[in-house]
């Protein structure tokens, strides 16, 4: 098969029907060059996309009908474990900010249906969430629309750095970048890509909060181990200004130097 027919047939699943196609081909790359066969290839390449896009979405959320925004944050794993949380945690972000932010959540998933709970820290939030799976997309859309909510969530890859900083550029000031329990995904298709996205953004933002998982259930170790390579590099380069943590889950939130 050719390299388009190959990507077509990876994107006929309908988890992976609706990813931006250069994230289908980057996962691609990394099995182009194999001695297997095409149909082993889409196998590996549907297995990497599935954990790095979807691995943590209920497939009830590809196709909900109406339901309560505590419904759909519960059905995705990182929303779900946050829930209980979701008023401190934007408390603690948004409290050196006055009556209006722009955020922008690179990354999204479901966030964006937490968005009332923003809505209770400041007047006016601008909220903007970035993701690659369309149906989240449309799914957090139709909840904006349904609910009269002024937001946007836009259906694009995370390696489009131009396109992202343009997007950001174009928001009111002061304005918050989250990049919540994203990083890893980033790094399975190109290794430091998340030190590079953090880097180019960091001049048109106010505030950056990365948050990763500290402990699981299952490889509670080797989550401390792997996170040495983020938190260095925000120390180096940033200037912090919180680090916490709420159900198992470690925000640090830093601006540029
Ligand atoms: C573990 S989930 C976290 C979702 C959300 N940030 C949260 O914490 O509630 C990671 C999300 O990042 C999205 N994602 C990963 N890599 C991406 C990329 N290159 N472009 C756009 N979205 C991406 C995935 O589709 C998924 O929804």
């Amino acid at each position: 098969m050719k390299k388009e027919e190959i990507l077509k047939e990876i994107m006929k699943k309908k988890e992976f029907s609706r990813l931006p196609k250069k994230d289908v081909e980057l996962a691609f790359a990394k099995f182009e060059r194999r001695q297997d066969s095409d149909e082993e290839k889409v196998r590996l390449t549907r297995e990497l996309l599935h954990k790095v896009y979807s691995s943590f979405t209920s497939l009830k959320l590809l196709s909900p009908k109406n339901k309560t925004a505590e419904w759909v944050l519960r059905k995705h794993l990182s929303t779900r474990e946050r829930l209980p949380y979701y008023d401190e945690i934007y408390s603690r972000i948004l409290n050196n900010f006055g009556r209006r932010v722009s955020i922008i959540d690179l990354g999204a998933g479901v966030n964006g249906f937490s968005y009332n709970y923003l809505k209770e820290q400041t007047k006016k939030v601008d909220y903007f969430a970035i993701e690659g799976v369309g149906q989240l997309v449309d799914l957090t859309n139709d909840y904006f629309a349904r609910e009269k909510i002024k937001a946007k969530a836009i259906n694009m890859s995370l390696f489009d750095i131009d396109e992202i900083k343009e997007i950001i550029s174009q928001t009111d000031k002061p304005r918050i970048v989250f990049l919540f329990k994203t990083v890893d995904s980033l790094e399975v298709l190109e290794k430091d890509y998340s030190l590079k996205l953090i880097n180019e953004i960091a001049p048109f933002v106010d505030l950056i909060v990365v948050s990763f998982a500290v402990e699981s259930m299952i490889k509670r170790q080797r989550f401390h181990a792997n996170r040495k390579w983020i938190t260095d590099f925000i120390q180096n380069n940033f200037k912090i200004s919180d680090d916490f943590q709420y159900g198992g889950e470690r925000y640090i939130c830093f601006e540029k130097k």
